[in-house]
């Protein structure tokens, strides 16, 4: 598959109150971006398990985009500072697996910043298919994480 005909498949988990109503405000408007993201819809950035993102790319995203309220206007306090945490640690593990990090984006959008949300997409979709098919059931475990490394429970348990 060239880079020209791959078309990434991305999961957009977008919270209620602010990047979900500006994906809103792109359809109503008729913004124009790439119809490759799927979203889903959460209360709130802070309720993105980090295995919501892990689960995304094991069974065939190609790339993950969260999206919240600009830092300080979180509806739920500062649950997104608590994605934008969880954010870095998953692309420092990810990176452990031999994925690029910057296939779990992390952005911010206001309810109405619709043009925005539509460009973040649009740049989104442009990266993924530069970096082409995640694939990673296929993808072999590293050899530092080989299981002679990985401690038995026993051994570490008390
Ligand atoms: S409610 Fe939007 S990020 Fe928390």
């Amino acid at each position: 598959m060239t880079e020209s005909t791959f078309e990434p498949v991305i999961i957009g988990f977008t919270c209620n109150w602010c990047s979900y109503r500006a994906a809103d405000l792109a359809g109503t408007a008729r913004m124009k971006y790439p119809p490759n993201v799927r979203l889903i819809r959460v209360m709130c950035t802070g309720r993105i398990d980090p295995t919501f993102v892990l689960k995304a790319l094991s069974e065939g995203a190609d790339a993950v985009l969260i999206a919240g309220c600009h830092p300080g206007e979180c509806h739920y306090l500062e649950q997104n500072y608590k994605a934008l945490r969880r954010h870095r640690l998953l692309q420092k593990t990810l990176a452990q697996f031999g994925v690029a990090p910057e296939r779990v984006r992390l952005t911010w959008a206001s309810a109405a910043e619709g043009a925005k949300f539509a460009e973040e997409i649009a740049i989104a979709v442009d990266e993924v298919k530069k970096l082409g098919p995640l694939n990673w059931p296929a993808r072999p475990v590293p050899v530092a994480m080989a299981a002679a490394e990985i401690p038995v429970l026993s051994e570490v348990a008390p």
